[in-house]
């Protein structure tokens, strides 16, 4: 007896359909699973023939083999116990598929008494479910308001023994979650905890994490001690534009793959913060092992990594972030295969100038031996160097500036500026990410230069300054800084402000 389910699987953070055949014939009794299962595959046997006896149903006293489709791609994931269990009871005739059924996605990880548990990435399993035309799913109740996010009807069964009778029902069941169940679909961004009221002075700092704000642009902030970079960074999430749609549903899945997710989240629209530790690793930062699993810059997507104390970070896991910072995208090869993530993110990274942080103070000036400073700025390379777009030096915050009667800017007038500027990038984009996403190409056709502004550049280039991806640079930024001052054109002063932003103050 052949039985055939559908269920799905995760490869990168995109889902895919995965036929489940099972197929019971005479012959020595024995349990195999083909098609390139994984470990935690492999292992659904031992799971399922417990799950199955535990549950009172029998587990056939024949040759059982179970075929997961495409044979080519491997299959990660305790997610297929409950597709494989389907299988084996339908292929046995314990129970009786009805054709309605066959447009059912399964998935969910059994237990040994036949309960089921929650998996990892269930948004990713129903949206590849939602886009092959399935239509509906079955999935472990713990996992029922994450799936039913995706707009796929759900029914959340709690066990072996309910799903099987939810398969087998006579009348096409009910749907199991009345939309009063539902989590909010989308979660209000909720406040950051930190505003930049509390932030005195450092105007010129400030106006550098609007703009990395506005469009998306790696920012490098390079201060002595206590000048306020980390308090800076750590609320750049309360200034941040709100995800669009299809972006934050591109975040959710992600999050979701990687188990970042809790099953009561609705789809988030703050876009994420990630804060690794200088001791991060490659594989941490990149992604990839066994399982190929996201790393930071993945989880990044559409939002920030932030570094602090940059020197201190692992030279490999820093050169690593190269080639993703320009291609939007990172490729993770394992044995057989690679992998494509999508990594769009912005770079913001606080460093101290010198080992004791006094480099450049005129009071008190450092005293760093020149050998060690020089290694500590060696550690980040100069092609890294290139890729901040924003390059500012914070000087110690003035007494008077921090005696001041008046708080800082809150927050919430920042992010109005922001997502204002960033409404207008969007519009003329069509598609989501700031001005820092603008190819070369866009920069030719979008942001023509007046005869000022091309001067302003070549002499900058002439002067050895300006490398042509510097000339992208600065352009982009100049595009975002017309956009927050409601300029349709790039005029001269944005040009300028972002030569200087990014370091050059004169050819
Ligand atoms: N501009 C500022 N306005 C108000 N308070 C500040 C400012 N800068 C620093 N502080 C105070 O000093 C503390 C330390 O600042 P912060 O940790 O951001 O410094 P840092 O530049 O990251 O230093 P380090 O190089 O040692 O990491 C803050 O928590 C805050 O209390
Ligand atoms: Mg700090
Ligand atoms: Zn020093």
């Amino acid at each position: 007896m052949l039985a055939t389910l559908w269920s799905a699987a995760v490869r990168g953070v995109d889902g895919f359909l995965v036929r489940v055949e099972a197929d019971l014939s005479n012959g020595l009794p024995c349990f195999t699973t083909v098609g390139l299962p994984g470990g935690a595959v492999r292992e659904a046997r031992e799971r399922v023939v417990s799950a199955v006896r535990n549950a009172g149903f029998e587990f056939p006293d024949q040759r059982v083999v179970v075929n997961l489709a495409p044979a080519e791609q491997r299959k990660e994931g305790a997610h297929l116990d409950l597709p494989i269990a389907l299988g084996v009871l339908a292929a046995s005739g314990q129970i009786e598929a009805k054709s309605w059924s066959t447009g059912f996605c399964a998935f969910g990880e059994l237990a040994l008494d036949g309960s089921l548990r929650p998996v990892r990435g269930a948004l990713a399993l129903t949206l590849a479910a939602r886009e092959c035309g399935m239509r509906a799913a079955l999935v472990p109740s713990a996992n029922a308001a994450e799936a039913a996010l995706t707009g796929l009807p759900v029914f959340g069964v709690g066990s072996l023994t309910e799903a099987a009778a939810l398969l087998g029902d006579r009348e096409r069941p009910r749907r199991r979650l009345p939309s009063d169940e539902l989590p909010p679909p989308e979660r209000p961004g909720s406040a950051c905890a930190y505003d930049l009221s509390d932030v005195r002075g450092q105007a010129l700092a400030r106006r550098a994490l609007e703009i990395s704000a506005a469009g998306g642009h790696n920012l490098l902030m390079v201060g002595p001690p206590g000048s306020g970079k980390s308090m800076l960074a750590r609320r750049l999430p309360g200034i941040l534009p709100p995800l669009g749609g299809d972006e934050a549903l591109e975040v959710a899945r992600i999050h979701s793959v990687a188990g970042l997710r809790a099953p009561s989240d609705g789809i988030p629209r703050e876009r994420p913060f990630r804060a690794p530790h200088a001791t991060a690793s490659t594989l941490s930062m990149i992604g990839g092992g066994p399982a190929c699993r996201p790393g930071e810059i993945v989880l990044a997507h559409r939002g920030v990594l932030f570094l602090d104390e940059l020197p201190e970070f692992r030279r490999g896991a820093l050169e690593a972030l190269r080639q993703p910072l320009e291609d939007h995208s990172v490729t993770v090869t394992r044995v057989r295969d690679s992998i494509r993530f999508p990594a769009d993110f912005s770079l913001v990274a606080a460093m101290n100038p010198c080992p004791c942080g006094r480099a450049g103070r005129v009071k008190n000036p450092c005293v760093c031996p020149e050998p060690s400073v020089r290694r500590y700025r060696n550690r980040v390379s100069g092609p890294m160097l290139d890729r901040f777009d924003l390059r500012i030096e914070l000087a110690p915050l003035p007494f008077e500036d921090w005696n001041a009667p008046a708080a800082g800017e809150p927050s919430a007038a920042v992010r109005e500026r922001v997502v204002a500027a960033r409404s207008r990038s969007s519009a003329r984009l069509n598609r989501p990410g700031g001005n820092a996403g603008l190819t070369s190409a866009e920069l030719r056709t979008l942001c023509p230069l007046g005869a000022g502004s091309l001067r302003l550049i070549e002499s900058f280039v002439e002067g050895g300054k300006l490398s042509a991806r510097g000339i992208d640079r600065i352009l982009r930024v100049a595009r975002t800084l017309a956009d927050l001052a409601g300029s349709a054109s790039i005029e001269d002063p944005h040009v300028s402000e972002a030569l200087f932003y990014r370091g050059y103050a004169d050819p």
